[in-house]
This record gives C-alpha cells, sequence and structure tokens, in this order.
C-alpha cells in the first residue's frame, strides 16, 4: 500500500469507527462475537472485473477477481459480520444458465439450513441479475436474508461502486430487519425487490430501477432503512422445490415488433418447447403474423404466456386476446425474462393453464 494509500485509510479509519458506534456496532459487540455470520457467494461479474487502468469503466474483463481479494479489499466488513467466502462461478452473468441456477439454488439452501448461517450475499454480474434474483426469490427455503449485489465499474476503476455496494450487502444481510423480505438487490444505497426490479441502463451506476412500484428501502450509515415490501409469495412461502431437479423445462421468450415473423416461435416448438412466453407490443397484443402460430402452439400441448415488451403495467387477461377461448396465460406485471422463470418453474409442478394463471397471480 503507497504511503498516500496508507494515509488515506489511516485518515479514514477514526471516521468509520465513529459511524459504526453510532450506528450501533459497538467494539465490545464485535469483540462478543455478536455479529452475524454471513457466506458470500461469488458468481463473477463486474463487480470482479478488472480494466486497463483506473479510468476503463466500459470494455473490461469481467470475473477476474476472487471472492477472497472481494472480502479483503473491504476491510470494513470484517466490523460487521464474521465473513466466510465462496467461488461458486466464476463468470460473465450473461453466460449464466439454468444448470448455474439450480446449483446456486442448492448451495443457498443447504447454506440457511445451517444454524450458524444468519444470511447471504451472492456477488453476480448485473446484465442478469434480475433473472437470478427472482429465480432465487421463488426456490429459496428459508426466511433469511439472501441479498443479491452487483457494479457497474470494474474493480480497478475509479471511484469502483463495489466495494461499498458489497458492505451495504453484508450488513443488510445480517440485519434482522431483512428477513422474511424475499431475495434483496443491494446498489447504489437502495434495496430492490427481486422481483419488480430491473436494469434500465447500460452503464450508470444507478441502473437498477423498480419503474413505478419503486425501492423497497435505502441503506444509509450501516443500517437498512425500508418503506415497503412485496405483496407476492417468495422464499420460504413459495411452491417450487429444486433439491431434486437437474434440469428445467424448456421455455423460450419470441420477442414481438411489426411485421413479427413466427420462424423463430415455430423453431423453439420444433425443439420441444414446453413453454413460450411472447414479449408482445403494448399490454400483450398478437399481431396477424405471430397469433395463428401461438394458437398453433398451444394445441401442440405449448403453454403460451402473453407478458410485454413495453416493461411496465399489467398485462390484463382476456384483454387483448380472448385467453379464456385461446387458453393462454397471461404474465400479470412480470416482465418477459421473469415470466419466463415463473413459467418453468410452474411446469415443473403442472401443465394445467388454470393453475398457472393463478401462480402469476401470487408470485
Ligand atoms: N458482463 C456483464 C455481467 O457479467 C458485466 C456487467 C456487470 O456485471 O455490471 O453481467
Amino acid at each position: 500500500m503507497t504511503k498516500i494509500e496508507l494515509m488515506t485509510r489511516f485518515a479514514v479509519a477514526p471516521v468509520f469507527a465513529l459511524s459504526l458506534a453510532w450506528s450501533g456496532y459497538t467494539a465490545e459487540a464485535a469483540d462478543a462475537g455478536h455479529l452475524p455470520n454471513i457466506t458470500i457467494l461469488a458468481t463473477g461479474g463486474t463487480i470482479a472485473g478488472t480494466g486497463a487502468n483506473s479510468t476503463t469503466t466500459v470494455g473490461y474483463t469481467a470475473a477476474k477477481v476472487g471472492v477472497e481479494a472481494l472480502i479483503d479489499a473491504v476491510p470494513e466488513i470484517k466490523k460487521v459480520a464474521n465473513v466466510k467466502g465462496e467461488q461458486i462461478f466464476q463468470i460473465a452473468s450473461e453466460s449464466m444458465t439454468n444448470d448455474h441456477w439450480l446449483k446456486l439454488a442448492k448451495r443457498v439452501n443447504t447454506l440457511l439450513a445451517q444454524p450458524d448461517v444468519d444470511g447471504i450475499v451472492i456477488t453476480h454480474g448485473t446484465d442478469t441479475l434480475e433473472e437470478t434474483a427472482y429465480f432465487l426469490d421463488l426456490t429459496v427455503k428459508s426466511e433469511k436474508p439472501v441479498v443479491m449485489v452487483g457494479a457497474m465499474r470494474p474493480s480497478t476503476a475509479i471511484s469502483a461502486d463495489g466495494p461499498v455496494n458489497i458492505y451495504n450487502a453484508v450488513v443488510l444481510a445480517g440485519s434482522k430487519e431483512a428477513e422474511g423480505k424475499g431475495v434483496m438487490i443491494a446498489m447504489n444505497d437502495e434495496i430492490s425487490a427481486a422481483r419488480d426490479v430491473t436494469k434500465t441502463n447500460t452503464s450508470l451506476t444507478s441502473t437498477f430501477r423498480t419503474p413505478e412500484l419503486g425501492v423497497i428501502g435505502y441503506m444509509q450509515n450501516n443500517a437498512p432503512h425500508f418503506y415497503r415490501e412485496s405483496l407476492r409469495r417468495h422464499t420460504a412461502n413459495a411452491e417450487f422445490d429444486v433439491s431434486n431437479l437437474d434440469k428445467l423445462p424448456a421455455v423460450d421468450i419470441v420477442y414481438g415488433y411489426a411485421n413479427i415473423n413466427p420462424i423463430a416461435l415455430n423453431a423453439f416448438i420444433g425443439a420441444g418447447d414446453k413453454g413460450i412466453v411472447y414479449a408482445a407490443v403494448g399490454d400483450g397484443s398478437l399481431g396477424a403474423g405471430i397469433k395463428p402460430d401461438l394458437i398453433e402452439a398451444r394445441k401442440k400441448g405449448v403453454v403460451v404466456v402473453r407478458s410485454s415488451r413495453v416493461g411496465n403495467g399489467i398485462v390484463a387477461r382476456n384483454g387483448e386476446a380472448n385467453d379464456d377461448e385461446l387458453d393462454f396465460v397471461v404474465s400479470d406485471t412480470l416482465n418477459p425474462q421473469k415470466a419466463r422463470i415463473l413459467l418453468m418453474l410452474a411446469l415443473t409442478k403442472t401443465d394445467d393453464t388454470k393453475a398457472i394463471q393463478t401462480m402469476y397471480y401470487e408470485y
């Protein structure tokens, strides 16, 4: 560590200690082992990324820095929790697969079943973070906090956002108030619910938003401040059990647009998909170029879910299509990528469209 860095670190320490004392984390509590036991599962992403130099914020390499280095880069973490790190994957999250999700969910559930684990933090690339978060929101069988965290700037960048995001995620995962809230995302000093949060900007540190429905709280001064929570089923109150699954039903998304071509849909059906999520235009409108093929897919036993590319608002049943007559399902407010996750898990339980529709109204 250079002299400047040492001085900076030294200068910061008393201030940090004061803020810790204010927030109730006293040295006595720390010494008495009252700190929560948090496991950090690292999967890769930008938070573990490295750039050519400190001003590289795009065009860097994701998934390079290991979990121990991530923890060591934020020594303040050890003042607020007893932390253990596991490198479960080391990938850029655009390469996340159903197999990764099943392995991650099983590991999370095994850890949370241990009485000496109070919460889990998962470091993850931001590109598919919302999807992994929602998959875990539906498959984690515990009320203990599970917090996902990423970064929009690599660890080597000036004002990298990873360190403060990880610190906040550990504090959140170790807080009693976070229990029973479902899987949360802690980034940019905000706390978001897995069901409704989405990545809204390709590069800004404020990219994770919950448009219209809003964040559920903030991280400030070493503590979470909650203002709302999801009314939908999640985690311990969810019916999905992946413990004995080693694969998920094939479900794909077809993107809707003017002059749509049904070739992609028919290719998915030909490949044996069990479900299709149609990311329709508007509030789930089915153009003449796709509707006959969706009807044909349903007749072949494929479950068809009408979602919307718009990103916000309700896709209402029997609105833009006669779902009762066509035996389609609507996604309510789930965006296409999350509607796909719920449909995959629903199909592990049933192919009854009435039961599946109920799931879209409950989760
Ligand atoms: N390759 C992207 C990913 O791993 C980088 C984006 C990020 O993590 O912020 O999701």
